[in-house]
């Protein structure tokens, strides 16, 4: 039976793990409504996105096939709500709408908005609802934007929501584009599997890998490596997941040592806007951790290099030259493929598949 938002109050479907929550997020032929984990992907839906993503991206080189996309959605509206600073997530799915034709509203700072009058999230939140038909979420509190997906589920007017980074939890749309670059990095090799993925920095707080791990996890025989040093060592609750799957994965503090074995290294920048007593970024020895001149020369020639920026010093400009240098190809995927999730979410995927069919 298909499950419903409106069937289940918030304090019951809080509690769920999320594994329990996906058929309610996802409740037609596994297709997100709202996206707020990436739990909510398999390997065959994100295949399907990268194929969507690939046909938007090729449909818009001609100015004919943009006017084609232009009219997709140009009936619906879309609010980027980003309470969390932003620029490449916010332009990325604000240039995604602009492809797909849906003119876009934002609140970037709470200031700004009647929130600072007092009003609840949720009220603002159910007020976008009026005005708009997606609202796009990045926040700095870790279950808001899946509490919004209730109370917008809920609502005389529902709509989805896109979690666009929940805290230091996840940012499942960063993952859907670190996936992208993956998938069209090897797609002349095998495509992804049987790889090495070497993760590092602060695994511990960033969002983006708690996120990429997980999807990782869809496609067969890849293994993953985690390098940082053991206070910014990736979540015990991670481990956990990892090894539910049956996932090959390794913690390590030597860099140097698993370089040679990479097929692609994902850096990440330490999140000090989260430090505490516990994770005090300062006192960290961080600069084994960091990717130059000398890295490049351990890893293999077809070895790629992402990161989700913005960067600080981990990756050194040196390298941005070389062509494994994958991060600024990976930040424009991401415009293709929030684009191609946006199109899903609203029914579009056949239309822009057959139009590529018949004009490409
Ligand atoms: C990331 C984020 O916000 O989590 N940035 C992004 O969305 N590209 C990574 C980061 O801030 O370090």
């Amino acid at each position: 039976m298909r499950k419903k938002l409106i069937d289940i109050s918030w304090d019951a479907f809080r509690a769920l793990p999320v594994a329990e929550k996906v058929p309610y997020l996802n409740p037609v032929g596994g297709i997100p409504y709202h996206t707020l984990f990436a739990q909510q992907f398999d390997r065959p839906l994100l295949e399907r996105l990268g194929t969507l993503a690939n046909s938007i991206r090729t449909i818009a080189k001609t100015r004919s096939g943009m006017d084609f996309l232009r009219q997709l959605i140009s009936h619906k509206r879309a609010m980027l709500y980003f309470s969390q600073p932003s620029s490449r997530t916010f332009l990325s799915f604000y240039s995604a709408c602009q492809i797909l034709g849906m003119p876009t509203g934002e609140v970037r700072d709470t200031a700004t908005s009647s929130e600072f009058k007092g009003e609840s999230c949720e009220d603002s939140v159910r007020t976008f609802s009026s005005y708009f038909d997606l609202i796009v979420m990045r926040s700095p509190e870790k279950g808001l934007a899946e509490h919004m997906s209730w109370v917008l589920s809920n609502a005389e007017r529902p709509i989805p929501v896109i979690n666009a980074g929940s805290g230091q939890d996840q940012h499942p749309t960063q993952a859907l584009l670190d996936i992208y670059t993956l998938q069209r990095s090897f797609e002349r090799a095998g495509g992804l599997r049987d790889r090495t993925i070497v993760m590092v920095g602060d695994l511990a707080r960033g969002r983006t890998v708690r996120s990429l791990a997980q999807l990782l996890a869809n496609f067969p025989n890849i293994r993953q490596i985690f390098v940082a040093p053991p206070v910014f060592q990736i979540g015990t609750d991670i481990q956990e997941i990892l090894r539910a799957k049956g996932v090959d994965f390794e913690l390590t503090g030597d860099f140097h040592s698993v370089l040679p074995q990479a097929d692609a290294v994902y850096m990440t920048r330490i999140q000090d806007e989260w430090d505490d007593e516990t994770h005090p970024s300062r006192a960290v020895d961080i600069s084994n951790f960091k990717f130059g001149l000398r890295e490049l020369a351990l890893i293999k020639p077809q070895t790629v290099i992402l990161h989700p920026l913005p960067r600080r010093d981990e990756i050194s400009t040196d390298i941005d030259r070389d062509p494994r240098a994958m991060y600024w190809r990976q930040m424009r995927n991401g415009m293709w493929i929030r684009a191609a999730l946006i199109a899903l979410t609203f029914g579009c995927e056949n239309r822009i598949l057959e139009f590529h069919r018949a004009n490409v």
